[in-house]
């Protein structure tokens, strides 16, 4: 068991707590939003402190901090305070480097369109333009700014409320949802990481049934406390909906890979630790019901017994 630091916000400096919280919490989604003012001047910024928080009605809320050297608020913040819409652009890995280069503080009223290299695009129903390269766009009004503070790092809430949709048809699948696999999104996390969502980096956890599982506790002493297996396997095996029935144990017992175990092993500890390195095999092989029911074969002998 690794030792704790903890840590006391209000007993470290605001750049240091930014440093923890944000490799703490991520990766964040990152909202590339364009904004206009009162002059029509347009401004493009990126915002990790990001998220869809609401369906019905459908809300997204992202933040525009105050400096951390002199508590001086960005652009985006007043544009939208002089024009309450904004476009959210998201932003996968082909836009990655022009969307970090948009991120320099150029002067109030330089366009990072322009400066990126992104093409504008109209919107549908709003002022500010949309990134022609995002893989989708949201066209939102502001609903409400909720300022959390004066100080450098108070964030400023802004709640906005999606009027249009756009996606590019490239990332749909034939069911006309968004592939993805496809959409090659891109997160941030803490100091100059990012990640990338794609092929290599993904992967699927299938959902709790309707049927409740089982539970960790549900499982047999001598399978919550394995040492061969890891949270994640006792997880998996907990959302299972049924222990295994003796029929099922009966069946894995005739496979030849159980057979095996006990025609060459006969120290009862040795055959647990063998029915649970192949118990193991089996949940990462997606094969979690039998699974179970192997790694409880060596119980039922017992019993037996
Ligand atoms: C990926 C990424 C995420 C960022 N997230 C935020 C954020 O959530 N909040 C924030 O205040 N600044 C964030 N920044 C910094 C702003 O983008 C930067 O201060 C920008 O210059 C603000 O532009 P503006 O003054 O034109 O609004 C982020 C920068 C990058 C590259």
């Amino acid at each position: 068991m690794s030792n704790i630091k903890t840590i006391d916000p209000s007993k470290v400096e605001t750049r240091v707590l930014h440093k923890y919280l944000l490799s703490a919490v991520a990766p964040r989604p990152i909202a590339f939003a364009s904004t206009i003012n009162s002059d029509g001047r347009v401004n493009l910024s990126p915002f990790s402190y990001f998220n869809v928080f609401s369906i019905n009605p459908p809300i997204c809320v992202f933040s525009p901090s105050r400096r951390g050297r002199d508590g001086s608020t960005k652009d985006t913040l007043e544009n939208i305070k002089q024009v309450p819409e904004v476009v959210i652009n998201i932003v996968n890995y082909p836009i990655i480097e022009q969307m970090s280069l948009s991120s320099t503080e150029y002067e109030t009223g330089v366009n990072e369109f322009t400066k990126a290299g992104l093409t504008e695009v109209p919107s549908k129903i709003v002022k500010p333009p949309r990134v022609k390269e995002s893989p989708v766009a949201l066209e939102c009004t502001v609903d409400d700014v909720i300022e959390l503070g004066e100080e450098g790092g108070a964030g400023n809430l802004i709640l906005a409320r999606v009027k249009m949709v756009h996606i590019q048809e490239e990332y749909l699948k034939d069911d006309g949802f968004i592939d993805s696999l496809k959409l090659d999104l891109v997160a941030r996390m803490g100091d100059s990481w990012y990640c990338r969502a794609n092929e290599q980096s993904m992967f699927e956890i299938p959902k709790p049934g309707r049927n409740r599982g089982i539970g960790v506790d549900a499982l047999p002493e001598k399978i919550r406390n394995s040492h061969i297996l890891t949270g994640n396997n006792l997880g998996r095996l907990g959302n299972l909906e049924s222990m295994p029935s003796s029929d099922e144990i009966k069946k894995v017992k005739e496979s030849s890979e159980v057979k095996d175990i006990f025609d060459r092993l006969s120290l009862e500890k040795e055959i647990e630790t063998e029915l649970h390195r192949l118990g193991k095999k089996m949940i990462e092989n997606d094969e979690v019901s039998e699974a179970l029911a192997v790694m409880m074969s060596n119980q039922k002998i017992k019993e037996k017994n």
